[in-house]
């Protein structure tokens, strides 16, 4: 075989990184992707989204001859394991969808080869790798599938892939075997799960972290009710306090993994994931939690509100399914006018933040980027939930 590995989805936030893992640890990969600008920029050495170290390591890996990238789909015959990194989103009824692994079986069905070895790495709704295996069945190709879900954190996947141990489950000895020699180049940390453990697993850890955000927010919200400081309690409960010292801070919690598949853990349940549930009501609720707040201190309707930070979470430029999003639309209702501010995603009407500072009547840091922690505010008011301005003694207060 002329590669080791070809990853279909290879342009994505978690394609691209594996695939130049893999490629600087030695494995002859090839990336196949329908984005075909990211692919341009993929060959050009330009990395399409921010990655930590993610410029350096991909003209380094293009530089090893062992990173290709190809528009011939032909190349997925040629490669010993394929990897699936595809979006696996949820409908609009918030149950997962089968399309995009279904879309990309059907679509690269002629180029799979008999016996070889194909990798899912996407977060799957539980049971999908099965389904792989009789749609293969079905098709009469012999494949021997892998569960391989990916667990890093967006931006830092680079680091964390050899970080992290690589859960690796499969249906058949021989796919076992070949899916731990593959992921073992990327580290000796290995664990073995059954396929259905493996996608279980995974979903387990969105939702919990996804649970433990919202157990924060919720905290938060009956705090402020209350008239009591959040910031304070927050100390008062994790400083020095080891059982409370894994209580994550509040702020906006979303993005495209964590109510996607703990919204997957509800439909495999038919709604009985009630924490789950609970969490997304939280989480999803704290913009109206934000603008009530605002609207309970000034005449909201008269303001126009800047909005600090739109990607999805701090230091990173991806805007996709971000609260500042929801934000911005509830205020359209609430406030005279919003003005966008992030100093990563680049978005027509975007502006910088000291222009948002100068033209908004209140704030709201909705991202804790970290060049807000230097951000002049000019005696604008603030709400931070985030508590990333400097000295801020409470959510809510005017700024000097
Ligand atoms: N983003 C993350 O940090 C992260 C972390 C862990 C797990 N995941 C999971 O990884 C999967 C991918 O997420 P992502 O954030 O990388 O998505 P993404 O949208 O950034 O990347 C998906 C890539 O697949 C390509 N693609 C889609 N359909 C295709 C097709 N039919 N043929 C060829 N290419 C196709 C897209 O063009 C895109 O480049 C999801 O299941 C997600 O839940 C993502």
């Amino acid at each position: 075989m002329k590669y080791d590995v070809c990853v279909i989805g290879g342009c994505g936030h978690a394609g691209l990184p594996l695939s130049i893992a893999f490629a600087l640890r030695g494995k002859r990969c090839v990336i196949v992707d329908r984005d075909a600008d990211a692919m341009q920029k993929v060959r050009d050495g330009v990395m399409p989204f921010m990655e930590e170290n993610g410029q350096e390591s991909l003209l380094e890996a293009l530089k090893s001859g062992n990173l290709d990238v190809r528009d011939d789909l032909s190349v997925i015959s040629q490669s010993d394991a394929v990897v699936l990194v595809v979006g696996t989103p949820i409908d609009s009824h918030l149950t997962p969808s089968f399309g995009a692994i279904d879309a990309v079986l059907e679509q690269h069905f002629p180029y799979f080869v008999e016996d070889q070895l194909v990798v899912l790495r996407s977060t799957l709704y539980p049971g999908t790798s099965e389904r792989v295996v009789r749609w293969a069945e079905r098709r009469g190709v012999r494949l021997h599938v892998a569960t391989c879900p990916e667990r890093i954190a967006e931006g830092f996947a680079l680091r964390e892939i050899s970080d992290l141990p690589q859960l690796v489950g499969s249906f058949s000895s021989e796919g076992l075997k070949r899916a731990v020699a593959l992921f073992s180049a990327l580290t000796d940390d290995i664990i073995v799960l059954e396929p259905l453990e493996a996608e279980l697993a995974k979903l387990f850890n969105n939702a919990w972290r996804y649970i433990k955000f919202a157990t924060a927010n919720q905290f938060f919200m009956i705090a402020t009710e209350c008239g009591a400081d959040f910031r304070n309690v927050y100390q008062g409960m994790t400083a020095r306090y080891p059982r409370g010292a894994d209580l994550p801070g509040p702020g906006f919690a979303a993005g495209p993994c964590l109510f996607k598949d703990t919204m997957q853990l509800s439909a495999l349940t038919n709604n009985q994931f009630f924490i789950g549930h609970a969490s997304m009501l939280v989480n999803e609720g704290l913009p109206q939690f934000v603008i009530k707040q605002m609207k309970s201190r000034y005449p909201l309707r008269d303001m126009t509100v800047g909005i600090l930070g739109m990607s999805f979470k701090a230091n990173i430029d991806d805007m996709r399914d971000s609260l500042s999003l929801k934000l911005r639309d509830l205020l359209e209702m609430e406030a005279k006018g919003t003005i966008c501010s992030d100093p990563f995603v680049h978005f027509p009407g975007f502006v910088d933040a000291e222009e948002a500072v100068r033209r908004a009547d209140v704030l709201v840091v909705a991202t804790p980027h970290e060049q807000y922690k230097t951000l002049q505010l000019h005696g604008k008011p603030v709400f931070d939930i985030w508590n990333v301005l400097p000295e801020q003694k409470e959510p809510v207060r005017q700024s000097s």
